[in-house]
């Protein structure tokens, strides 16, 4: 049985009377890309951030590697690579500064940063702007930086918000790729996404999300077989309703006033 990297359990996160993530379980193996589907609004955000230790749950239980994100956050993110939804980055530093700063947060050496933050902008084509504010940065080349943040200490998971969001053709091959590496070596990753042709491509296994709860999980091609679905956008059609929420918020606010 391949190593649990990613373990979650029975989780939730509530916002006044909206329950965002309402008690969701799930793991991801080591050598495994995970995809997490959901319409607007279902929770995936909100799991992630629970994940990367920027929420803290209502209840329930997350780890990464074995390590608790709430009770040990810190071993949780020394073995985690995080790219959120919205590249914001600090304006004021160049992408070598930014990655200098995150490189020392790790506690990697200057010769292994100057190695590897070399290494990853050339990969990522951004060896040419290494030396210009993020501030000047187009909102694909601060993804791209991220992701360099990510990968440069060698994490064993990775959990990304959107991650091909804004990235060109190419970047977005690149980013397969690396992904696939991360998992030949034994990884996780953990992402979410709309794109049904990345999902279908990419991960070996999706959870679709709705409303806060895990509607199903399996390979695409289980979900396919088990639904009676020709494509996993039928299968995601199926399973989910648009619904923002679970529509708490909308019935403690009470009915709409009527529309002239
Ligand atoms: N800080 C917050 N305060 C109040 N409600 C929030 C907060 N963050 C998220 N929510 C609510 O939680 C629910 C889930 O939001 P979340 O961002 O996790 O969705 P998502 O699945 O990531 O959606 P998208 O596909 O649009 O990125 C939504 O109803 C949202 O309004
Ligand atoms: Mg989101």
């Amino acid at each position: 049985m391949p190593q649990v990297l990613i373990e979650v359990d029975r989780l939730t996160k509530s916002f006044g009377a909206t329950k965002a993530v309402d008690g969701i379980s799930f793991e991801v193996y080591a050598g495994e890309i995970f995809g997490f589907l959901g319409p607007n609004g279902a929770g995936k955000t909100t799991t992630i951030k629970i994940l990367t230790g920027l929420l803290t749950p209502t209840s329930g239980r997350a780890r990464l590697g074995g390590f608790d994100v709430v009770r040990q956050p810190l071993a949780a993110k020394r073995i985690l690579g995080y790219v959120p939804d919205e590249p914001n980055v600090y304006q004021k530093l160049t992408a070598v500064e930014f990655l200098d700063f995150v490189g020392d947060a790790y506690g990697m050496s200057a010769r292994q940063k100057a190695l590897r933050i070399g290494e990853l902008l050339a990969l990522f084509g951004l060896d040419g702007a290494a030396g210009d504010l993020l501030g000047s940065y187009s909102h694909g080349m601060k993804q791209k930086v991220l992701l360099c943040a990510a990968f440069l200490h060698d994490p064993k998971i990775y959990i990304l918000d959107e991650p091909t969001v804004g990235l060109d053709p190419r970047s977005a091959r690149l980013l397969k790729t690396l992904l696939r590496e991360v998992t030949a070596r034994g990884g996780a990753v953990f992402m979410s996404t709309h794109i049904m042709e990345i999902a279908q491509s990419l991960c070996d296994r999706v959870a679709i999300i709705n409303r806060g709860r895990i509607a199903a999980a399996g390979s695409v091609l289980e979900l396919q077989r088990l639904s009676g679905e020709r494509t996993l956008e039928d299968v995601f059609l199926g399973l989910t309703d648009g619904v923002t929420g679970t529509g708490m918020a909308a019935a403690a606010r009470g009915p709409l006033p009527e529309t002239p």
